[in-house]
């Protein structure tokens, strides 16, 4: 039983196998957080205190008791407008006008499985995987209600949650505000580790001591953005890879978003994750109701690896989906940065056949494909096939492709409209844009109004349309700007501050219908590199193209951000040519390759423009990665180095079983005379000895762990590590 209720106390014990989560409906029914951490077995509710803070008011209902205050008690779902002035989960708008919110706790109702979400996604589970809790809260003086749902998956420590906000009254109410997971830790000091960056240089990680008052990652860009990634994690001073308190967070969520991190006054810190308000509201008529997005939870009192391990396997067995999610993934070979809009068939067909002798299962054919499509300032929106390019059209193409042995892959960018095409002669009103008021363009283009139904069905026409007519077994689903200019010209006034989220529903509508349609099709998601790299679009594109920046020294950096939260099989990553087109940088073959195989692996450049030598070490790459494929994406990933600190980088899978260890990294900047650095290992087994392949060495796992390992020597800039080690017996 991972829910344990006293129905006397009002208590409620979200136990996993190795956290506890409690709260309690205390005497005036407000739903007070009690604890999120170790398994605590015992009520946490000794720990509360009762300050006599000044300027710090009192419920109506407290009497004359200055003692107890909402601004200083730890909320489970914070209101606004009663007293309580620290940031709230939820703000609403009654039809009077008024603005104050307060949730009393009227019940509860707990079953087996995992709540799901309509239109959205989330974290699915088997009947006896999850247990699924509903808290039902009630405005006192307003017929606004409010259920707020946990997800309990006890066997991975994690907890989802999400709150349903109804109208039970007759007049509408405005939502002006609703998080979905609103967190309140009153004991510890914490700091914030957190993933931002920008287009080409996604999910760098960050981590501050937390300031008394606000902190806040966001985005209004309509979709999570490249500049700040919609996880975060909460962690003890003290806390490294194998040690200390975290508790991390993120969204299954692909638009808006924001996260608020407020330290208060009394040092207690409340965090709350939801849609961004500052482009959210919603309308409810009598009866209607409103599901926030879900968030997703985790607890480690072993660090981050431990925490990592956490998301790792729920993102990959509970919201990845279909065919591909669990299975190694095709070794493709992407056009883009080997011809850019600059190719025919018979290039095409060519970096093909080199690619398919070196042993690429995939030609991947990117940008320029369909329409009046020569630059980036036409042709999107026209789904069909540009002759002039591709004699004989894509499924000769295909055909071709197909008789080399190899699969064959194709890029769209199906939100974006170029006002230099067809589709926008025909249909201007599909853009997103404000009439009267000349639009922002990004890359040249204009957003499709995605809530609309008609251009939702127009994608799915033309695209599968495209996919019907030839052997296409794989989807890269672009998005190359961030929407601004907010207007629908379906939607009525005062619904204009719906299609932020609206989009998004639109977005999840018509990929629903695609996956569902072509199960054996691989989605990719792409947003100019890393964009929207979140775990909503995992739960449709099983991997996302990881960041534009092919470099493989900057890539360790930014996949060393994204392994905080996402699993390595998500990561879409590619060998590139040198001089590197995004950093001029030049780097070791070995070294880009290592790192790409980080991730969902594959090769961006023509081949068949290599040296013997480069090709031999090319087939030999996708040999080895397809022999090691399987650990790297089902091991338990360690990151053994800091990249933002340590002058170099490494990181290792480990084997459920422990018996079989690889290393791979890359030493950063050489100088004269350095003296070898020795790598910790972690995930062992301590008790047991293990040899480094290609030497006759033997060490205890725990000699590997305390003392390590010595780094390979430095010579020249950017050298590769390669180490794997293979348990041979127990001591
Ligand atoms: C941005 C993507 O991230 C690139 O890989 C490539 O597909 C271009 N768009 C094509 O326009």
């Amino acid at each position: 039983m991972a829910v344990i209720i006293n129905e006397e106390n009002r208590m409620f014990q979200l136990i996993t196998d190795n956290t506890e989560y409690q709260f309690q409906a205390d005497e005036y029914d407000v739903l007070r957080h009690l604890w999120y951490g170790e398994k605590v077995g015992t009520p946490m509710s000794y720990l509360l205190s009762y300050p006599d803070v000044g300027f710090a008011g009192n419920p109506y209902d407290a009497g004359n008791d200055r003692t107890y205050s909402l601004h200083t008690q730890p909320l489970e779902y914070a209101c606004e407008g009663i007293g309580d002035y620290r940031s709230a989960a939820v703000s609403i708008t009654h039809a009077d006008g008024s603005t104050a919110l307060d949730l009393r706790y009227t019940g509860y109702t707990l079953h087996k499985g995992k709540y799901s979400l309509t239109g959205l996604p989330a974290v699915y589970a088997d009947e006896d995987e999850a247990e699924t809790l509903e808290i039902y809260l009630k405005d006192t003086a307003s017929e606004t209600e409010v259920t707020l749902r946990y997800g309990i998956l006890a066997g991975y420590d994690v907890i989802t949650r999400c709150a349903v906000i109804r109208n039970a009254g007759t007049e509408p109410i405005r939502l002006r505000k609703a998080a979905s997971l609103c967190l309140d830790l009153p004991y510890g000091s914490w700091e914030q580790l957190h993933f931002h960056g920008r287009h080409a240089m996604e999910r760098q990680a960050e981590r501050l001591p937390l300031l008394h008052g606000v902190q806040e990652i966001s985005s209004s860009r309509g979709t999570s953005s490249h500049q700040q990634n919609p996880s975060v994690i909460l962690c003890s001073p003290d806390c490294t890879e194998q040690s200390g308190r975290c508790i991390g967070a993120f969204f299954v969520y692909s638009g808006s978003f924001k996260i608020r991190t407020e330290l208060d006054e009394l040092n207690q810190v409340r965090l709350l994750l939801g849609l961004n308000p500052d482009t959210f509201t919603w309308t409810l008529n009598s009866s209607e109701i409103f599901e926030t997005p879900e968030a997703v939870m985790t607890y480690s009192g072993s660090g981050f690896a431990e925490m990592s391990h956490h998301f790792h396997s729920i993102i990959r067995r509970h919201i990845c989906r279909g065919k591909y999610k669990l299975i190694e993934r095709p070794v493709l070979l992407n056009n883009w940065e080997a011809t850019y809009f600059d190719f025919n068939e018979e290039k095409i067909l060519q970096i093909a056949e080199s690619a398919s002798e070196l042993g690429v299962d995939m030609l991947v054919l990117d940008d320029g494909w369909f329409g009046k499509r020569d630059s980036d300032t036409s042709g999107l929106g026209d789904w069909f096939v540009n002759e002039q390019k591709l004699k004989g059209g894509l499924p000769e193409l295909v055909k071709r492709i197909n008789a080399l042995g190899m699969q064959f892959g194709l890029w769209f960018e199906p939100e974006m409209i170029s006002e230099d095409s067809e589709l926008y002669r025909q249909h201007p009103d599909w853009a997103i844009r404000i009439p009267g008021r000349a639009p922002m363009r990004g890359r040249f283009q204009l957003v499709l109004d995605l809530s609309r139904t008609d251009v939702q069905d127009y994608l799915f026409r033309v695209m599968s349309g495209i996919l019907d007519s030839a052997n296409i077994t794989y989807i890269k689903w672009d998005m190359n700007r961030s929407i601004s200019d907010l207007y629908s010209h379906a939607l009525s006034p005062e619904r204009q501050g719906e299609l932020s989220h609206r989009y998004v529903l639109g977005l999840y509508a018509l990929l629903e219908r695609l996956v569902q349609k072509y199960p054996d099709v691989l989605f990719e998601g792409c947003s100019g590199g890393g964009g929207r790299f979140d775990a909503g679009m995992l739960y449709y594109c099983p991997q996302i193209w990881c960041s534009d920046d092919t470099d493989a020294y900057e890539r360790t950096k930014i996949q060393y951000g994204t392994s905080f939260i996402y699993p390595i099989s998500a990561v879409g990553s590619h060998v590139s040519v040198v001089p590197n087109h995004q950093t001029g940088r030049i780097t070791p073959l070995t070294s880009r390759a290592v790192t790409a195989m980080a991730g969902s692996f594959g090769y961006e450049l023509d081949l068949g423009l290599l040296s013997e030598e480069e090709k031999n070490a090319v087939s030999e790459q996708i040999r080895s990665f397809k022999s090691i494929g399987p650990l790297i994406h089902n091991g338990s990933y360690y990151r053994l180095s800091d990249p933002t600190k340590d002058n170099y980088a490494c990181w290792s899978y480990v084997s459920d079983d422990k018996e079989t260890v690889l290393v791979h990294g890359m030493l950063f900047h050489a100088q004269p005379n350095m003296k070898q650095a020795a790598l910790r290992l972690q995930g062992l087994d301590a008790q047991a000895c293990y040899t480094l392949s290609g030497t006759d060495a033997v060490y205890t796992g725990a000699a590997l762990m305390n003392g390590g390992i010595l780094l390979p020597p430095y010579w020249g800039d950017y050298s590769p590590v390669e180490m794997q080690f293979r348990k041979v017996h127990e001591i």
